[in-house]
């Protein structure tokens, strides 16, 4: 996956290219600079315990590791669930199929089986089914893993409804984990307004990321048994991700999972209703049509109805090389997207992002169209 669009080395002042833009917030800087802090590798960080404990809680799980970044929480989970030789069921547009570097492969020695999900994210459970190997046949891969994204950034960033894992772990042979790649999984908690346990009471484990949404600069937080969690810690240790003092980087988590002001979870809310004004204005302009990939059929205008978390996907008419252009004339204009190789254009909206900011992206945008007319 590459993403086609005018980079660096100054970010756009209006940057919607991903919520992992975000900067800490106050809150978080000045609890960083004040997090107790220990050898996190001998288990002495009293902050990373706190962080840990907090999100094993909310996620109902029995624990939690703290790991640098969302992939290595994906990866370390692969590497806990899946034996050399293995393989991984996942959606095809998966960011571990597409966006990982095949560490499935590289790494963990697995095969991975794409499946074409539905325009909400969902892999249809009797494709599931089907893809699931024979176990007696020596030619065949061992099925290790079954993989769910929530939200499902490639279908607009849907959230996934416990319902479907709930149907897909009733479907599968008893002992398939199901992995959540939970990267925005409080975004989905906060459209759905459910609490987030909810969303992963049927699943193995979950990777969930600080960094994006939250707020926090660097993190993420696997969360599973007991059991799981001491593999998944043993292979973030063979990747070099135990880290020492890194109490400091988890008193950001933990200021964005608190419950009050400073928590960054509630706020999400309003990055989804800027998303749904902004999909609501993209909407009236000439050249901005539906991805028709996956979200919804090709041609027809975007659908606001199906913005429910952060993202906007969109197509620009008239191909590549108007999509190109476009880009390149909201980046003069100070605006910063991205586009997908299948051609979508995603604008995200976070903490950084206001209505004057909406605002400002339309006018950019209605301008960049109109430049870009062929
Ligand atoms: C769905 C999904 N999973 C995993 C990741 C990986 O997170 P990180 O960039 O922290 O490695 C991302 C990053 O954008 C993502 O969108």
């Amino acid at each position: 996956m590459s993403y086609a669009a005018p980079q660096g080395p100054v970010a756009p002042a209006i940057d919607v290219r991903s919520d992992t833009v975000t900067h800490p917030t106050p809150a978080m800087r000045s609890a960083m600079a004040e997090a107790p802090v220990g050898d996190d590798v001998f288990g002495d960080d009293p902050t990373i315990l706190a962080l840990e404990g907090r999100a094993a809680a909310l996620l109902g799980k029995e624990a939690a590791l703290f790991v640098p970044s969302g992939t290595m929480g994906n990866l370390v989970s692969l590497m806990a669930h899946v034996p050399r030789g293995g393989e991984v069921i996942s959606p095809s547009e998966s960011h571990i199929f597409n966006d990982e570097a095949a560490n499935y492969a590289v790494v963990v020695g697995a095969g991975l089986r794409p499946i074409a999900e539905t325009p909400d994210g969902e892999m249809p459970i009797e494709a599931v089914l089907d893809a699931i190997q024979d176990s007696s046949d020596p030619h065949c891969p061992i099925t290790s893993l079954v993989v769910v994204e929530n939200c499902h950034a490639h279908t607009m960033s849907r959230p996934i409804a416990p319902d479907y894992v709930a149907r897909l772990r009733a479907a599968l042979p008893p002992g398939l984990p199901i992995h959540v790649d939970g990267a925005r999984l409080f975004n989905a908690a906060v459209a759905l307004d459910l609490p987030v346990a909810e969303l992963v009471r049927d699943a193995d484990s979950v990777t969930f990321c600080l960094s994006k949404g939250l707020c926090a600069p660097v993190g993420s937080v696997v969360v599973g048994s007991a059991d799981f969690i001491w593999r998944a810690r043993r292979a973030r240790k063979l990747l070099g991700g135990g880290l020492r003092q890194a109490g400091i980087l988890a008193a950001a988590g933990l200021v964005a999972l608190q419950d009050g002001p400073e928590g960054t979870v509630q706020r999400l809310a309003e990055d989804h209703r800027r998303a749904r004004t902004l999909a609501e204005g993209l909407r009236e302009q000439e050249g901005i049509i539906t991805p028709g990939h996956l979200a919804q059929p090709e041609g027809t205008l975007l659908d606001p109805e199906r913005v429910t978390t952060n993202f906007v996907l969109f197509t620009v008419t008239g191909g590549a090389e108007r999509r190109t252009a476009y880009l390149t004339a909201l980046r003069e204009r100070g605006v910063g997207m991205v586009a997908y190789p299948h051609g979508q254009v995603r604008a995200v909206t976070h903490r950084g992002i206001d209505d004057a900011d909406i605002a400002s992206i339309l006018d950019a945008s209605a301008q960049a169209l109109a430049a870009t007319r062929p």
